[in-house]
């Protein structure tokens, strides 16, 4: 099969064969949806159906493509494709926990074992990266995404689509990517899941945007529409973001598959009925209905012969469908992903359990450590593990939760083999324990130290997991309150799937807290591996921490306003009852060693456009200890004719130190760095002094200053 091959394929297909290639259904094996009747092999075999999700295992997919391929009229292959976020089933952190590694090789890496294991388990496309930057913890998807920062958005989403994809989506361990969820999902209306977007074109296009953007640059095979409305248009029927930036701006011509039942759903937003709703998703460019309730498989035809659509859309439409099988190798090979899984994991899996334990090392944040508590001493005797752990961590990983306390455990007392371990929940996640904070209190009364583990189930964050208060429930609070009581010294090991609202009591209690996230397969190797000092802990918050759930929305790229808030002056940009600063900043992350960084520079402190300049900066590893450094630049435009954030991030980057060790970091400037969106939201370059801001974190403290000037272009 090739290019002509579709094109006459496209020829031959009936008009209801068509809408069929663009209808795709649920496996059910898998929910992540309202339910629905699974996929029938009628359906199949009379080409109702172009793709299925949520269907995985080599011989369900086997038996369902023998249906397609063998039962249908032209025997065109199915794609099967499965949210695959953070692995299959070697389970990574979360992808806001793995965001704070701040490592694009790393993010890569974990993608290219995800996609190694489904492609030998019958999947040909997962519904990945989540690329949607979110700045409200309340929002539960926080957990799917890269954080608050586009820059960073960008990167995670380049890594991800390589090493989902490779080079080749025909390779035998290639699967599609998705970029997803097109665009502005974050920012849903007080952090409530699917309610309403409202936002500028500016912010769209400064923060929103470039995500997807750069997958698109990277190659992605697929883009997925977010459920929400933007400023009033759905977006599975936005024509000028996905018919005129997407497809005609930026150039994509892979496949656009509709979030689940969305195109349905359009009557719930009041836009259309079911033939207008199929013809206005249609011609916005929108290939596959996922889930539509019928949407596609009914609305088009009734749309067809109302002249809502024309034969010539809906080819263009079942085309990139077809290319997409064609790209993915289906008509040469429907079964090539249908492989052995058992005998691709033996050979594989000790790698990819390292793999997840350097990412879920690389994930956890150390952040706070009050007079060096941690790394804990091999000298302790006993150590009480407290809290509803067994329920908290690793819910993205495959053990029931007996399995992981008993996993912790183990690794706590591999790591500590002098100490005696106990082990009381103390509290339920959300509500008190019977009789369990008492146990909990003698075993704290009687250990040299306490784990205290805190945080949110995994199924607490994610889709449909919105929360007012993104804190610790109440009756876990009770039990860290009791715990502090003892004066006996406290390590808080926080679990969550998003930034988490820490009291001022616990943060001032606590003698060291860290940011564990849902770190996977290997989550409590790695926090052992941390506790103990045999990694040196380098995570870095990727979204600020709000101190109080007043705050949010909160981020560092801010703009200035009028009154920027000053200490003695009321009248100044200030809330009266809670700080304007975040309980921990964009970046911010804690090591067991010092770094110092001096001597900023810059090797040409003047540049026009078109040129380049270098900043420089000395890091030194000042502690005994070896450890990782993550360096960031940001810039900020002192005097433009719109005004910009106090901080915009333009780089990142990580420097390995020895004891003692000093190295130089360097950025690359250029001046298309130092563009921002003039008034029509082109890239515009205004002369004039940039400050260039390079410290550990967006924390204002932290950061050396210099100057770099932007001199006019001549005439
Ligand atoms: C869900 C999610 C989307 C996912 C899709 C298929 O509703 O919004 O992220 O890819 O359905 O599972």
């Amino acid at each position: 099969m090739d290019h002509r091959g579709i094109e006459k394929l496209i020829g031959d297909l009936t008009l209801k064969e068509k809408v069929g290639q663009l209808t795709m259904l649920s496996g059910e094996l898998v929910q992540t949806g309202p339910a629905s009747a699974p996929v029938t092999s009628a359906a199949i075999q009379n080409g109702e159906v172009g793709s299925l999700l949520n269907l995985v295992g080599s011989e369900r997919v086997r038996d369902a493509q023998r249906h397609a391929v063998e039962g249908s009229r032209l025997g065109i292959p199915l794609f099967f494709s499965l949210d695959v976020l953070y692995g299959l089933r070697t389970m990574f952190p979360i992808p806001l926990g793995e965001s704070s590694a701040f490592d694009p090789a790393l993010w890569e890496a974990t993608a290219r074992v995800a996609a190694e294991e489904c492609a030998v388990e019958g999947i040909d496309l997962t519904f990945a990266p989540m690329i949607d930057i979110a700045r409200d913890p309340r929002w539960g998807r926080t957990l799917e995404g890269p954080g608050e920062d586009p820059l960073v958005g960008q990167r995670v989403a380049g890594a991800k689509v390589r090493g989902y994809q490779t080079a080749d989506l025909a390779s035998p361990t290639a699967i599609a990517a998705t970029a997803k969820h097109f665009a502005g999902y974050g920012a849903v209306l007080a952090g409530r899941e699917y309610a309403s977007v409202d936002m500028s074109e500016r912010l769209l296009h400064e923060v929103y945007l470039p995500p997807f953007k750069a997958a698109i640059e990277a190659g992605v095979a697929c883009l997925m529409p977010a459920f929400v409305d933007l400023n009033g248009t759905p977006m599975s029927i936005h024509v000028p973001l996905l018919r005129g930036l997407v497809r005609e701006r930026w150039g994509f011509d892979g496949v656009i598959v509709s979030d689940w039942s969305s195109i349905a759903e359009l009557l719930l937003h009041g836009v259309a009925a079911k033939p207008e709703a199929a013809a206005l998703a249609l011609n916005a460019g929108v290939d596959i209905d996922m889930m539509g309730k019928g949407a596609y498989v009914e609305g088009l035809p009734e749309a067809l012969d109302r002249g809502l659509v024309t034969m010539a859309t809906i080819d263009e439409a079942v085309r990139r469908v077809l290319l997409l099988k064609l790209k993915l190798g289906l008509f040469h090979d429907p079964y090539r992903r249908c492989g052995s899984p058992e005998a691709a994991a033996a050979t594989a899996r000790p790698a990819r359990r390292a793999l997840a334990r350097e990412a879920a090392r690389k994930s956890i944040v150390l952040l706070t450590n009050t007079e060096d508590t941690l790394p804990l001493d091999q000298s302790l005797k006993s150590i009480a593990i407290i809290g509803p752990f067994g329920d908290i961590v690793g819910g993205n990983s495959e053990p029931p939760p007996v399995e992981r306390v008993a996993n912790l455990v183990d690794r706590i007392r591999a790591a500590f083999p002098k100490a005696t371990i106990s082990v009381a929940a103390g509290s339920n996640v959300e509500q008190p324990k019977e009789g369990g904070l008492a146990a909990a209190l003698q075993n704290a009364e009687q250990s040299d130290v306490t784990l205290l583990c805190l945080g949110e189930r995994v199924d607490m964050a994610g889709e449909a997991s919105s929360r007012a208060y993104p804190g610790l429930p109440h009756a876990q609070q009770e039990l860290a309150q009791a715990i502090l009581d003892t004066g006996k010294p406290v390590i808080v090991l926080l679990f969550s799937g998003r930034p988490l609202i820490v009291p001022d009591w616990l943060a001032a209690g606590a003698k060291a807290i860290l940011a564990l996230w849902h770190p996977g397969s290997e989550g409590e190797g790695a926090i052992a591996d941390v506790l103990s000092g045999a990694h040196n802990p380098s995570g870095r918050l990727s979204m600020s921490w709000p101190a109080d759930v007043g705050q949010i929305p909160i981020f560092f790229a801010e703009r200035p306003t009028g009154r920027p808030r000053l200490e003695n002056e009321h009248f100044s940009s200030k809330y009266l009852d809670i700080p304007n600063e975040p309980r921990f900043a964009f970046g911010h992350g804690l090591s067991y060693t010092r770094f110092l960084l001096t001597n900023p520079r810059a090797t040409k402190s003047t540049i026009a456009a078109g040129e380049t300049t270098e900043i420089l900066i000395d890091v030194k590893n000042t502690g005994v200890m070896a450890g990782e450094h993550t360096v960031f630049l940001f810039i900020r435009d002192l005097a433009s004719s719109i005004s910009r954030p106090l901080l915009e991030l333009e780089d990142f980057t990580k420097v390995m130190l020895g004891p003692g060790e000093t190295r130089t970091v360097r950025f690359a400037l250029s001046s298309d760095q130092l563009r921002f969106l003039g008034p029509d939201l082109e890239p515009l370059l205004e002369p004039g002094t940039f400050e260039i801001l390079v410290g550990p974190s967006a924390n204002p403290a932290q950061l050396q200053i210099l100057e770099v000037q932007v001199r006019p272009s001549s005439r």
